[in-house]
């Protein structure tokens, strides 16, 4: 099982190495290669990308990526900024099904920004689609405003596209996951304002007819904003266009506690992932040892239930991380009181000896 080993910036390098020491302890046969990508591979290599980290990626059977970015980057021209990587990666690779489930784990439920009747046994899961939207649409860029009000003024462009192939994947992919669990999809648009999405909201309810077993709502996304802090439970499967998908998962994320718990999977369509914590760099916290490493532990767990096809192992260290926090350890941003404040290193330590 080889795997592509995508550290990058800030505390990716931190949370990698627990990941990592963690799949090393299960004695499995796995090939651990490690690539520059990000700001570090800018610094080394002149490129967030290069050539070989994409080509490594792209001959691994699973990719086990950090995160990316850094405040000093911030006025690097745009395609040499260290994010670029990641939507590369996502772009080259066909990942288009991005996978984040929000599960409260009971050990949390006081952690969560919401009252804990709110979040006890949540399990939602969040389906991003990855690879189009506003974030690939062309054209974009500067101009000087053609017409409008604001004509002949400077101006800046972005361009919201969806094709139909792109919609129908992305709902197969979700009315399928709603199959394996409680068979409702809940699919967020703007239908009421864009056209891209009243075409989305067509083309989700015209595959839906495949689905006779599994529930379809529609709802417009400031709503889902809403609806996700009012009443969580009511969700099982959200799908959803790029966008609305980056800031929804954020927002679910503070349901389980901390974006340092939330696990990601981003699949394309020979089952080959990207396997990343849902959170980013962290400048603010790297380098001092204190990030929480279990979002990429979980990662981790689902790289090896869906690209390598080890789900007694992936089991084994979910329940590890159950575990730890059974036993009160806590990194600080899940820290609660009459429980044991760990770092990185300590919490990586204890998810291993955990696995029995
Ligand atoms: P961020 O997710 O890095 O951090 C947001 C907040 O959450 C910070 O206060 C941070 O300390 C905290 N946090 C994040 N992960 C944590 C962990 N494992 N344990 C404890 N606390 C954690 O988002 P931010 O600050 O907006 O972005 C920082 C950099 O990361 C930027 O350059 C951004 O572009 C990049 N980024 C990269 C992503 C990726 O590589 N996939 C995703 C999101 C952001
Ligand atoms: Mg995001």
């Amino acid at each position: 099982m080889k795997i592509a080993v995508l550290p990058g910036d800030g505390i990716g390098t931190e949370i990698v190495a627990q990941a990592i020491s963690v799949l090393q302890a299960l004695a499995l046969p796995f090939e651990f290669e490690h690539a520059a990508v990000g700001g570090a591979a800018y610094e080394a290599h002149g490129h967030p990308l290069p050539e070989a980290t994409l080509k490594l990626a792209q001959q691994a059977d699973a990719v086990l990526f950090g995160a990316v970015g850094d405040w000093k980057y911030d006025r690097l021209e745009r395609h040499l900024r260290p994010e670029q990587a990641i939507l590369g990666l996502r772009k080259h690779l066909g990942l288009f099904a991005n996978f984040r489930p929000a599960i409260c784990y009971p050990q949390l439920v006081d952690a969560s920004s919401l009252k804990p009747e709110l979040v006890a046994g949540l399990d939602i899961l969040i389906i991003r689609e990855l690879t189009g939207d506003i974030y690939f649409g062309q054209p974009r860029g500067r101009r000087s405003a053609p017409d409008g009000p604001f004509a002949g003024s400077e101006e800046a462009f972005d361009t919201m596209r969806y094709s139909r192939p792109e919609i129908e994947r992305i709902a197969h992919v979700a009315f399928k996951a709603a199959r394996q669990r409680n068979k409702k999809v809940t699919s967020v648009d703007k239908a009421n304002v864009l056209e891209t999405f009243q075409f989305w909201k067509d083309v989700v309810s015209a595959v839906h007819a495949d689905y006779p077993d599994v529930a379809l709502e529609h709802m417009y996304v400031d709503n889902a904003a809403m609806q996700l802090v009012k009443r969580p439970k009511a969700f099982d499967v959200i799908v959803t266009g790029n966008m609305f998908g980056d800031i929804l998962s954020d927002e679910a994320s503070m349901l389980t506690g901390s974006i340092g718990m939330l696990p990601s999977a981003s699949l394309n369509e020979r089952g080959q992932g990207l396997y990343e914590p849902s959170h980013g760099s962290a400048p603010d916290i790297a380098g001092q040892g204190v990030a929480n490493p279990l979002a990429t532990i979980l990662s981790a767990a689902m790289m090896l239930r869906f690209s390598l096809g080890q789900p007694e192992a992936a089991a084994r260290i979910e329940a590890a991380v159950q575990t730890v926090l059974e036993q009160g350890l806590r990194t600080p941003d899940i820290m609660a009181p009459g429980c044991t404040r760990v770092g990185t290193a300590q919490m990586g330590a204890a998810v291993r000896a955990a696995l029995g």
